[in-house]
């Protein structure tokens, strides 16, 4: 993402001037598509779509140019499957071709917004995963010279805009999209066809991500890898202010906004096809709930060493003085990251003695914050694409910093801009609703404190052994709690009709609590709140009846006692509990109405283990009331707006 603090001032050619003063921007969601060679374009890309739809599902549509030089545009409102029905009875022979999945921002979800969108006089379609800030001026001036418009986006009017310059300087389609980029303010990935020269795709980028697959006389380029990977594992990650250069036959060209060639780096992807698929489960959110204990162990693999007396987590290491010498370490994340990194504040402050703050990335970006280079920024993303992380990482780092990325993404954003970083290795992870990202980013913070915690010293080395040997054997707990799968799915019967429910938890379990109310919300679209246990008699206590169930996550940890009073205190007023209790709990199996019980742990291991019922008994919930678990309404994968 860039920053850009000075006056841009546009249009000279257009002798109409605007002045724009940016701070940073932000992209829309969106997945674009594109491809050029002897394959099935229609099929190739419509499965690109498919992968890509966690990108958004607003609309989608297709251009194709075919051999007899026809521009073919066709588009649907709501899922790719929609588009695919609309195809049904029409032309799909083509040589090249481009396609898009949209998450509205610029105008309502329909077909007329529906991407592509193409030139007035049907020369060009485009296709754009962004958003052009100065639309209004450039529409208007547009209009001034004759243009029409269709739709009410953004991007018709950077179609049109291509065309105008094109037809305006009698240059070629390169030419024109440069000149044009050169007037935006915004970000972009877009790639454009042209009736007439079917052999080529132009595409380009700044602030949204777009990478370009190099097969055997065939191209593709997408937001992400994933619609290409049973193709080519050769991949191009453009950066920003590039434009590709894509013709058939001939060797992939990039140039820069100023006309001057890149050199081309191309880079070996590790991602398999079967990453991206089902594997014979209903749901990608249930395969990636059940793929923990390997997920885990790949992202354990490694950092943990000596039978868990030493850790190796490479951004420390590379960073020692860094983290020796760090008087405060600010993390920034959103949603479910944010959550993770409330735990990586309990785990860093219990084990490495430094204050930690937990920033909303939304809020901390506009809090006009207090840093200095002493500090250390942790921004963890999944994607590695959120717009409010990314600014947040860029505003700490030009406040001097030290930014560290915790990402799932290779190549994405965040890994890009922070000073260093670490993965957390789970792999793709397709359903919207985050499951062994989350589990992952703690083992993450958890290796990460531990790691800190033995180079300054805070924990006897006997206590890291411990925990490490405990980190080694996480995989084979996740395993034996997915094992109350069916005892859950039966339990999600009775509530599945509930119109509220409490999340409650107390230190490590409190974090586990938000999480576990987040996963219902956003898959179900039952109002569920997560709540430190003892801040309930300061007022939500009024909520519970018989109406309000609550699902209490009391492990045996320092705070049992204590939350074994909360748990009187709901029943005394007539609510129902569910409990996520240690095996061999007593106390709590007495008062709650179900128990899930999970395998005893040291205290700060516990979130990765209990927040595998409460994903479980989301997913059974939303099953049962009939709802999109992989694609709940409203939301997308990869949040690329503010
Ligand atoms: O890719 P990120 O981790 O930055 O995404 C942050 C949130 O948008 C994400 O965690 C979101 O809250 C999920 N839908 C939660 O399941």
């Amino acid at each position: 993402m860039r920053y850009q603090n000075t006056p841009v001032v546009l249009w000279s050619n257009w002798r109409l001037k605007t002045a724009i003063t940016k701070t940073f921007i932000s992209t829309n969601m969106c997945g674009i598509v594109g491809y050029i060679g002897n394959g099935n374009v229609y099929d190739i890309l419509i499965k690109g779509l498919h992968r890509l739809e966690y990108r958004g599902y607003d609309s989608a549509g297709i251009a194709l140019v075919g051999n007899d030089g026809n521009l073919k545009v066709y588009k649907a409102k709501g899922k790719v499957s929609n588009l695919e029905d609309y195809c049904k009875d029409k032309s799909l022979e083509a040589g090249v071709g481009i396609a898009h999945t949209r998450w509205a921002t610029h105008g309502e979800p329909s077909d007329c917004n529906a991407h592509p969108h193409y030139s007035e006089d049907g020369n060009l379609a485009l296709v754009h995963n962004g958003t052009i800030e100065n639309y209004k001026v450039l529409k208007d001036a547009l209009i001034q010279h004759g243009c029409k418009f269709h739709s009410e986006t953004d991007t018709e009017v950077l179609v049109q805009l291509i065309e105008y310059i094109k037809v305006k300087n009698n240059c070629s389609l390169v030419d024109a999209v440069r000149e044009a980029l050169n007037q935006v303010v915004g970000a972009y990935a877009i790639a454009v066809i042209e009736k007439d020269h079917p052999d080529t795709i132009v595409a380009a980028r700044q602030s949204s991500p777009l990478v370009i697959g190099i097969g055997d006389d065939e191209t593709f380029l997408a937001s992400d890898a994933t619609p290409f990977v049973e193709y080519t594992k050769d991949v191009v990650y453009l950066k920003d202010e590039e434009i590709a250069v894509i013709k058939k036959g001939e060797p992939l060209r990039i140039l820069n906004l100023d006309n001057r060639e890149s050199t081309i780096d191309v880079k070996t992807l590790e991602l398999s096809i079967s990453q991206l698929e089902k594997g014979g489960y209903p749901h990608f959110m249930l395969k990636e709930i059940f793929e923990q204990p390997i997920t885990l162990r790949d992202c354990i693999r490694g950092r943990i060493i000596e039978g868990g007396a030493k850790i190796n987590v490479n951004g420390i290491n590379d960073n020692k003085d860094i983290f020796l010498n760090a008087k405060r370490i600010v993390i920034v994340a959103c949603g479910t990251s944010w959550h993770a990194a409330l735990l990586g504040k309990y785990l860093i402050q219990d084990m490495c003695r430094i204050p930690v703050e937990v920033e909303y990335a939304s809020e901390f970006r506009y809090s006009n914050p207090v840093l200095d280079d002493r500090d250390v920024v942790i921004a963890i993303s999944q994607s590695g694409e959120t717009a409010d992380t990314l600014a947040a990482a860029m505003i700490a780092k030009r406040m001097g910093a030290f930014v560290f990325g915790i990402s799932n993404s290779v190549g994405s954003s965040i890994p890009r801009e922070t000073d260093s970083g670490t993965y957390i290795h789970v792999g793709p992870e397709i359903g919207v609703a985050s499951t062994k990202a989350f589990t992952g980013q703690v083992m993450v913070l958890t290796l990460l404190a531990l790691g800190i915690a033995q180079l300054k010293g805070t924990m006897p080395q006997e206590k890291i052994a411990e925990i490490g040997e405990e980190v080694l054997r996480i995989p084979d707990y996740v395993e034996k709690v997915l094992k109350l799968n069916d005892e859950i799915e039966h339990l999600s019967l009775i509530y599945t009709y509930a119109r509220n429910f409490l999340y409650l938890g107390r230190g490590y379990s409190y974090p586990v609590a938000l999480e576990g109310a987040l996963k219902l919300k956003e898959i179900s679209y039952i109002h569920a709140e997560g709540y430190p246990a003892a801040e309930m008699k300061h007022g939500p206590i009024a909520l519970i009846d018989a109406e309000m169930p609550s699902v209490i996550i009391a492990p045996n940890d320092h705070l049992y006692e204590k939350i074994v009073s909360n748990v009187q205190q709901v029943k005394a007023r007539g609510g129902s509990i569910i409990a996520i209790v240690t095996e061999g709990d007593t106390e709590i199996k007495n008062i709650a109405d179900h128990v899930l019980e999970v395998p005893a742990m040291p205290e700060c291991l516990t979130p990765i283990i209990t927040s595998i019922p409460l994903q479980l008994l989301s997913y059974y919930i939303a099953i049962n009331k009939g709802k999109n678990v992989d694609m709940p309404r409203n939301l997308a994968k990869s949040v690329t707006v503010e």
